[in-house]
Parts: C-alpha cells; sequence; structure tokens
C-alpha cells in the first residue's frame, strides 16, 4: 500500500444563480494541492505549507481532518461491511498527516473549505484502495462543510468531487445527479478581495419565500438544467436568473451591479453570486469572450478602489484527482 498521495480539487461555483445550495459545477483552476499520508505519529496532524494563508491546525475545526474523520468511523463502523483487509489496515493505522501545499483563499465564494474537505476524504480512500466511490464519498465531504459555516450543503463539494454540473435533487435521501453539459461553455470569475463568510450570507436569507418568487425560481432551475442538456446556450442565459437570494446578498459585495452590467455588456451568457460570495462567475459561450468578460468586471472593482484577482476556466470535468 502506499502511504502518501498527492490531490488536486477544484474550486467550484455553488448555487449557479438559481439553484441555491443544489446547483454547483467545478472549475479547472484555481484549485487546492493537499497531501494525505498514513504516518507513525499518533492522531490526525495538519501540516501549512501555504504561506500567509491562516487555517485551522485542529483536527476538529478543519474542513479536510473532520470529512477524514467521518469517513474513518464510517468504515469502522459495521455498517460499512469493509473487507477483513481493509479492517486489518484501519486497525494497524496509527496516524494520519495533512499537508496543505496549495489553498483556495477561504472566505471567496468558490469552494475552498470543500475543495479541501474532498481532497482528503478521496486521497484516504484512494490509498485504501478505494473501497467507496466518489459518490458515496460526497456525504464526508458534506461533515468538513458543517464544520465550516454550521450547514452540511453539498452544492460545493458534489462538483468538487465529481466534476462537471452537479444536482443535488435531495438531502435526504443524499441524491446527487451529475448534469451533461455543453464542451464550450467557459467561466470568468472576479474575486473582490472582501472576506464574505458562508456562515454571515446564510444569516441574511429569507426564511419564507413568496409563491410567486418560488415560481420563478424552479422554471429557471429547470430552464438552466434543460438549457445544459441541450447545449442551447441562449436558455442557459435566460435561466441564469436568482429572484430569491441574490437580492439578499448582493449587498455584501459593493459594487455588484456595475460588475454585473459590465460582464452581460462584454458578451457574458449570465452572470451571478458564486457560492455565497464575494466572487461573482459568468458563464460565457467562448474562452476569448470568458477574458474579456473577466477584465470588464474587474476593471469596475479596481475604479471603485477594490482590489480583485481574476480567473478564466473551461469547466472541470473529472473534479477531485490525483496528481502525477
Ligand atoms: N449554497 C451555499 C450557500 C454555497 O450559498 O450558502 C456556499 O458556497
Amino acid at each position: 500500500m502506499n502511504h502518501t498521495i498527492k490531490i488536486f480539487s477544484p474550486a467550484t461555483v455553488a448555487n449557479v444563480a438559481c439553484g441555491f445550495d443544489v446547483l454547483g459545477f467545478a472549475l479547472e483552476t484555481p484549485g487546492d494541492v493537499i497531501s494525505v499520508s498514513i504516518t507513525d505519529v499518533p492522531g490526525i496532524t495538519i501540516r501549512n505549507e501555504v504561506t500567509g494563508l491562516n487555517m485551522p491546525l485542529d483536527p476538529d475545526k478543519n474542513t479536510t481532518t473532520v470529512a477524514i474523520k467521518a469517513y474513518l468511523e464510517y468504515l469502522k463502523s459495521s455498517q460499512a461491511k469493509a473487507s477483513a483487509e481493509l479492517i486489518s489496515v484501519l486497525k494497524g493505522i496509527k496516524g494520519i498527516e495533512v499537508v496543505f501545499h496549495e489553498k483556495i483563499k477561504p472566505g471567496s465564494g468558490v469552494g475552498s473549505s470543500s475543495a479541501s474537505a474532498a481532497a482528503g476524504v478521496f486521497g484516504l480512500n484512494e490509498l485504501f484502495g478505494k473501497p467507496l466511490t466518489k459518490v458515496q464519498l460526497v456525504e464526508f465531504a458534506m461533515q468538513g462543510e458543517r464544520a465550516a459555516c454550521g450547514a452540511a450543503h453539498a452544492d460545493n463539494v458534489a462538483p468538487a468531487m465529481l466534476g462537471g454540473f452537479t444536482l443535488v435533487r435531495s438531502y435526504s435521501p443524499l441524491d446527487i445527479v451529475t448534469i451533461p453539459y455543453p464542451q464550450d461553455l467557459f467561466v470568468a470569475l472576479v474575486h473582490p478581495q472582501i472576506e464574505v463568510r458562508t456562515e454571515d450570507a446564510r444569516k441574511v436569507l429569507p426564511k419564507e419565500i413568496k409563491l410567486t418568487d418560488a415560481v420563478q425560481q424552479w422554471g429557471n432551475v429547470a430552464g438552466l438544467v434543460a438549457g445544459l442538456m441541450k447545449g442551447d446556450h441562449a436558455l442557459i442565459g435566460r435561466s441564469l436568473q436568482d429572484v430569491i437570494v441574490e437580492p439578499a446578498r448582493s449587498p455584501l459585495i459593493p459594487g455588484y451591479h456595475a460588475a454585473k452590467q459590465a460582464a452581460m455588456d462584454a458578451g457574458a451568457l449570465g452572470c451571478n453570486i458564486s457560492g455565497s460570495g464575494p466572487s461573482m462567475f459568468a458563464l460565457c459561450s467562448t474562452r476569448a469572450i470568458a477574458q474579456a468578460v473577466s477584465q470588464a468586471m474587474s476593471q469596475t472593482f479596481t475604479q471603485a478602489g477594490i482590489d480583485n484577482h481574476v480567473y478564466v476556466s473551461g469547466i472541470n470535468a473529472d473534479g477531485v484527482r490525483v496528481m502525477n
């Protein structure tokens, strides 16, 4: 058995405008790079090699190790029906070390905590000879999300794990559906350098919604899924609307509406908040348009005196993977 594995785990865009807590997709870049090792040092240890980024080093608070602990507990339970060989491996393990080499900035709205959680459980599962499928691993990565923001939402961890576009059709029981999407779809992302904690961004959400808003919202969710499956860019664009969450959260992002207008003027199919923000994403039909859109959004933030970073990416089809 290998004792160390290095994993790339992608950033993700959750909600995708209309699909709060249910829709998400994975990006080619940025992502986390994390090593997972089985060691002789007792317990779970975390080493942060990412200069300048703070992260919890307590295994009960770090999303990666919270997810790993949930995964290990499951494997040790009788419910897992692990093979005799795996049970003896589990008994022999003294410690696990997680080393962060590259890390998506926490609080950026592109699934930083999910990328780490997915990397941890995926890496260990690979070291153990893949006793569980990627779909089964989603549930444990979700426990990392719970530690990060108080809610075990799966709309970042599912695409981080599986790649592409994913739908959480149901949370109980968990039912994750992968959605086919056109190859000519690109993402412009701008990350204004302010922090919005998911926990805080969830507090501003309405507790109840009007039926007329719900009708519009589920029309858009269905429209977006249909547009992705048909490769219909115009339908994708028309469906990238959110009448429930965007009005509540956009005030948390100074300059949001100017950046969105700039993205649309530069040719985006649609533009909205990435996850709980402050990053904003725009879907575009070519990489060149995505490039122009990212610059247009960036400019509005720069003009408003807000430092920002941009990314242009295709959709990541594979999700978390072993690095060679
Ligand atoms: N669906 C989650 C939220 C995603 O919007 O709170 C967090 O990135």
